[in-house]
């Protein structure tokens, strides 16, 4: 039996995923993804051309590798119609060439998920999380609670009956918000996305991927978001509503914790934060706005400027520990080619003591970071296509965080494209 390499974001998310999972997927047969929903924005760079995925898995772009859209994600119909439209638009059409299956298990989101997911955040009004108003957070609920509707219902005689049961309790919830709504045309669409849904195959995720790996082809499992928005383990309650580390590909796709490889934990040779909450690292400042413009920082999916920081060392050897990292993938190196001094947070002041994890009472009190200073290696690296070529400044940097973190830089990324990517070891 083969496994399942797992890669996923070790920070708030937007760490360039969707771009790793392409660059990887020749080696792959299948690429899952198993949570979260359209709150993502997967960018990939290739041949001039730029696409951003939402719920299709980053693989769709090569040839010879099978998609599938796991029973942890949860699927808003409309999205994924758009994206396939216009993935088709584009000269790609994934579902004729029977390249993507659904699991039949996979949560749907609704409209009125949606404006649940408004209505709450503008009652929230200061406090809010800063959610992707996809209707992320409803549709996990009705999920846990027991009320969800599944991408195989949309095939039962009663589905419609089902869809206004739900959509009653909805409406019931949203009466007790002073909330505006029209729902006449969102579920026009809805329903023509899913009778276009239906045309997609749909299959049993874990039959399905556990068939894979008992005729030894290989899987590559795609998270969405990053480890410090977890459910469990990320800055509660500001984070999405799945478990965004290994142990939720295990969930989200039916396969059992023995059957993990590698796991490739994925970071920015900085941080960036979408979205409320704490950021110990954080430049409120104009070296934050430089790095926001010179990445362009901003929201594959809200189109919100990203909030800029330093790497921060406890943040990553946290999210290193719960997903069980193996191999390590540094993005966006040339964002700081510019920079004279970049900075590290090695460890915490906070509550008087010097700490080297994250706290409970981060959410309350904000640490304040122990910076380390490097010297930049002020190149141009956008080019740097031999591991030879690497700034020497670059790499000691790089032999650092792997000092630090206790784990192997496997790939650097030092730009967009497809073709911008180092494999060191
Ligand atoms: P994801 O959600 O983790 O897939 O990441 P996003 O696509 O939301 O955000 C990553 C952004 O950085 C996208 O605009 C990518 O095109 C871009 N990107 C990825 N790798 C690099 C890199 O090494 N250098 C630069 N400058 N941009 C990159
Ligand atoms: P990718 O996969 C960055 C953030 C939102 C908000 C919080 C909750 O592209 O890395 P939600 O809509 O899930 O209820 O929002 O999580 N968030 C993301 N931030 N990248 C993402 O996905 C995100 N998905 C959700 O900004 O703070
Ligand atoms: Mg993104």
């Amino acid at each position: 039996m083969t496994q399942v390499d797992v890669l996923l974001g070790l920070q708030w998310g937007d760490e360039g995923k969707g771009k790793i999972v392409d660059v990887l997927s020749p080696q792959y047969d299948l690429i899952a993804r198993f949570q979260g929903g359209p709150n993502a924005g997967h960018t990939l760079e290739f041949d001039g051309k730029k696409f951003v995925l939402n719920t299709i898995p980053s693989g769709i772009f090569n040839e010879k590798t099978m998609n599938l859209i796991g029973n942890g994600v949860v699927i808003d119909p409309i999205i994924l119609k758009r994206e396939l439209d216009n993935l088709k638009a584009a000269g790609h059409d994934p579902v004729a060439k029977g390249k993507l299956v659904i699991a039949r298990k996979a949560h749907l989101i609704l409209p009125t998920h949606q404006l649940l997911d408004a209505a709450n955040e503008q009652k929230m009004g200061k406090d809010k999380i800063g959610s992707t108003l996809k209707g992320i957070g409803p549709t996990y609920m009705d999920k846990t609670g027991r009320n969800g509707l599944r991408v195989g219902d949309t095939t039962l005689p009663d589905f419609k009956d089902r869809y206004n049961k739900l959509v009653e309790k909805h409406k019931e919830m949203l009466s007790h918000y002073n909330f505006e709504y029209d729902l006449t045309e969102r579920e026009a669409a809805f329903f023509e996305a899913i009778e276009f849904l239906k045309s997609i195959p749909h299959v049993d995720s874990e039959h399905y991927v556990n068939g894979f790996l008992k005729e030894g082809k290989t899987v590559l499992a795609e998270g969405a978001q990053g480890t410090l928005l977890d459910v469990d383990f990320g800055s509660y309650p500001f984070v999405t509503s799945s478990n965004t580390t290994t142990a939720g590909a295990c969930t989200g796709l039916g396969i059992a914790p023995n059957r993990i490889g590698h796991v490739y934990g994925i970071f920015k040779a900085y941080c960036t934060r979408v979205g409320g909450g704490p950021f110990p690292t954080e430049l409120d400042n104009e070296v934050g706005e430089n790095l926001r413009q010179v990445g362009h920082e901003f929201g594959a999916t809200t189109g919100r400027a990203r909030r800029c920081g330093w790497i921060d060392l406890p943040a990553l050897k946290y999210a290193i520990m719960l997903n069980g990292v193996t191999e390590l993938i540094m993005m966006k190196a040339d964002v700081l080619d510019g920079f004279d001094t970049i900075y590290a947070c090695t460890h915490y002041e906070h509550n008087g003591e010097t700490i080297d994890y994250m706290p409970y009472d981060i959410i309350t009190v904000k640490p304040t970071p122990v910076l380390k200073a490097i010297e930049g290696w002020k190149t141009d690296v956008t080019k740097v296509n031999k591991v030879a070529e690497i700034p020497a400044k670059l790499a000691d940097y790089i032999a650092f965080l792997e000092k630090e973190l206790a784990v192997p830089v496997k790939y650097l990324s030092v730009g967009p494209d497809r073709v911008q990517t180092l494999e060191l070891n």
